[in-house]
């Protein structure tokens, strides 16, 4: 990227504007430096309604190859059901776009490799995975203490991704294209337990799960609350809980542990740092979502991305999950939603 380009603001188009799209347009418009966001995509005119009247004018699109076809438009925000990423991600790249996609790259590993040959066509585009846990300011820096030799050499992470009880049945209209609960949940669980271990390849997982209170998901193959371990080639190891039916609120933890001590993240899910003291005991609220949960690390992961994109080849700023690393993820996913089918463990 020249010197001049590196200066201007980056135009971006935000595509989907369903649960999170909506989110997401709002930090890219008015709490991102360096960005600009030009254009908004949805097929549903609820939604690009919703854009007119909180987004500061963006041109509307309902169809996403006429967004792409938006000379103005530098960068595409993929905020999609799961199913649309590999190829909306090739359209971006063909189209001369960099690319922000949410989690997952694919739930298909075929797909995640057809993606990953395209975008070595393109090297100077940028295309990053949505995996904002990464962003999270307690995860980055139960990052920086394990890279600093804090724990000594981590070998074991312990991590959850539980929701609160949803008795509107959102996700199980979601199942149809979520992947199910690992390619879903536990898909940000392996990235952080490959993130804070070294990057490890995973050689083998067994999976397991129940239906607890959501019947209809069994019409996907899915469950409600799924148990997995997974061993890493270098005898590393991990274990990860997903749940939907959780009653307190959202409560995504991990802990990590090392040769020389350990660490958690999260371990209560504290809603701010108000204890109520009553009869009952001593207690704190809970974060009821995910977004509550990870409001800050989705406007860092934003933030990043742009100064990412703007700072050229040479940036320093922090950067996301990449398409390899997504890839990973996927394949860990992907056993573990045949494993959880079989009940037998897999070999990667
Ligand atoms: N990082 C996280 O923790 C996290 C949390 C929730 C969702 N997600 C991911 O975000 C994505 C969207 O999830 P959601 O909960 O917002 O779903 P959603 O169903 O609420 O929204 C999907 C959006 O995509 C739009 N859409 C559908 N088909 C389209 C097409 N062909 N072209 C353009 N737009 C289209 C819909 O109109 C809607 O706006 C999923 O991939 C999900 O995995 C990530």
């Amino acid at each position: 990227m020249s010197a001049a380009a590196s200066t201007r603001r980056l135009r971006l188009g935000v595509v989907g504007l369903g649960r999170l799209g909506k989110r997401h347009a709002e930090n890219l418009a008015y709490r991102v430096p360096g960005a600009e966001l030009v254009a908004a995509c949805s097929p549903l005119e609820e939604e690009r309604r919703w854009a007119r009247d909180a987004l500061p004018s963006p041109r509307l699109y309902d169809e996403y190859a006429r967004l792409l076809d938006d000379k103005d438009v530098d960068a595409v925000w993929l905020v999609t059901p799961s199913s649309l990423h590999a190829q909306q991600i090739v359209d971006a790249l063909r189209a001369g776009k960099h690319v922000f996609c949410e989690k997952p790259l694919s739930l298909d590993l075929a797909e995640c490799e057809r993606v990953l040959h395209e975008a070595a066509q393109y090297p100077h585009l940028q295309a990053t995975i949505g995996f904002m846990r990464r962003f999270d300011p307690s995860y980055k820096d139960a990052f920086d203490k394990i890279e600093a030799g804090a724990i000594g050499r981590p070998f074991l992470v312990r991590s959850q991704t539980t929701d609160k009880n949803d008795t509107d049945g959102f996700f199980v209209r979601f199942a149809a294209t979520s992947g199910g609960i690992f390619l879903d949940c536990t898909v940000h669980d392996i990235d952080v337990a490959r993130w804070l271990l070294g990057k490890p390849r995973a050689k083998r997982v067994f999976a397991a799960g129940a239906v607890a209170l959501h019947e209809g998901l069994r019409e996907f193959g899915d469950v409600d609350n799924g148990v997995a371990i997974c061993e890493f080639e270098d005898g590393k190891l991990a274990m990860f809980y997903a749940s939907r039916t959780q009653a307190h609120g959202n409560d995504t933890h991990s802990e990590v542990i090392g040769t020389v001590g350990g660490l958690t993240i999260g371990h209560n899910p504290r809603a701010n740092r108000v204890e109520i003291y009553d009869a009952t005991g001593i207690r704190n609220e809970c974060t009821p979502t995910f977004f509550d949960r990870f409001e800050e690390a989705f406007l860092h992961e934003a933030r990043a991305f742009v100064a990412s994109v703007q700072g050229g080849a040479g940036s320093t700023s922090q950067a996301g999950a990449t398409l390899a690393d997504a890839l990973e993820a996927t394949r860990i996913g992907n056993a573990l939603r045949q494993s959880l089918q079989s009940g037998q463990a897999v070999t990667l």
